[in-house]
């Protein structure tokens, strides 16, 4: 006898609510969900219809954004107290189509899996400067550990001299991002209540020695001295993958969501400056001077927030649907 099941099944819910709370290019949440049967799969796609195409014409931000909605996916499916099986772009011919993802093995989380499940939720994206209280040198390892064990490097930066010009580098991308009127466009696009809200942004974004996205133009209406940048910078990172192909970009977002939510169960949080990534001659250049040729995936700070503010998703009807998948790219 076959059982005709409207609904989604609880387990695919509950996965895709984890999956939807991952950090994305200005909240674009570039993805979808398919559920395979009633609870026996779980698809993970990109909703290329939702790529930024001028800041990310290749897609490489919105493969992070999915492998980082992976990752909270394998981490739902652990807490539920199974193994998860995934399988990496498993149809080749189809290039939107990132991850399946089974359930194997009934073996219960680990401590450090239910932290990283707790922060699913409280990670959040800050932006502006960090407070005073330091990020331990304790901690940093330990976000380097969870980085490696994706297959990714996360290099802290602890020269001052390499920060320097990576700020170099941020910055001078962003100062042509303001004046670039389709760029500027874009992201202006992007500011409200269905991607990043108006008070997430409030910061100045010449406060922190790297510049931030000048979401709102507050830099047209009020201009931060140079020596007055820097305080609340917090430490700078990059995460890099050795690689730079679709596989690599999931990899580099499963490992960035891994550090992500590590530092949030510590009470440390990130600010990204991906700017430069998304100019190939600036990208390049970082690559040979600051990541020794590793390739650089995020641009991030960590730091510990003077406040928490969250930002709203879609609901979850509308990212996960049941096979067979109707909108398929
Ligand atoms: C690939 C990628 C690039 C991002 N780049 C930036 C950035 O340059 N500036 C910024 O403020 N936030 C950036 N973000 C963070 C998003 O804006 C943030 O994740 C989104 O608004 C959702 O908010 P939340 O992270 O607080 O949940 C980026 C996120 C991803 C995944």
């Amino acid at each position: 006898m076959t059982v005709a099941h409207e609904d989604p099944g609880r387990a695919a819910l509950h996965l895709a609510r984890a999956a939807s709370f991952a950090p994305s290019p200005h909240n674009s949440q570039p993805w979808f969900f398919v559920e395979e049967g009633h609870d026996q799969g779980f698809e993970v796609h990109a909703d290329t219809k939702r790529r930024m195409p001028l800041t990310d014409p290749n897609g490489r931000e919105m493969v992070i954004a999915c492998g980082a909605a992976l990752l909270n996916v394998r981490i739902a499916v652990r807490r539920l107290g199974f193994q998860p099986v995934v399988d990496i772009l498993p149809e080749p011919a189809e290039q939107g189509f990132l991850a399946r993802v089974g359930f194997g093995a009934h073996v219960a989380a680990t401590v450090e899996e239910e932290l990283l499940a707790r922060t699913v939720r409280q990670r959040h994206t800050h932006r502006g400067p960090f407070g005073p209280e330091a990020v331990p040198e304790g901690l940093l390892s330990d976000l380097r550990d969870q980085a490696r064990a994706e297959g990714a490097t996360l290099q802290v930066l602890d020269g001052s001299e390499k920060v320097r010009l990576l700020a170099r580098l941020v910055n001078s991308a962003e100062r042509a991002d303001r004046v670039d009127l389709w760029r500027a466009e874009e992201l202006a696009h992007r500011v409200g209540p269905d991607g990043v809200p108006v008070e997430v942004c409030r910061a100045h974004p010449d406060l922190t020695l790297l510049a931030g996205r000048d979401y709102l133009g507050l830099s047209r209406r009020r201009t931060v001295p140079e020596h007055s940048r820097g305080a609340g910078t917090g430490i700078v990172a990059v995460l890099c993958t050795p690689y730079d192909h679709r596989a690599d970009w999931l990899l580099a977002g499963q490992a960035l969501q891994r550090v992500l939510l590590y530092a949030a169960g510590h009470g440390v949080m990130a600010g990204f400056h991906t700017q430069p990534l998304e100019r190939p001659h600036l990208r390049e250049e970082l690559r040979r001077e600051v990541t020794a040729g590793r390739h650089p995936q995020m641009v991030l700070r960590l730091g510990r927030p003077p406040q928490i503010r969250s930002t709203r998703r879609r609901p979850v009807s509308e990212v996960l649907t049941r096979g067979p998948v109707p909108f398929r790219q």
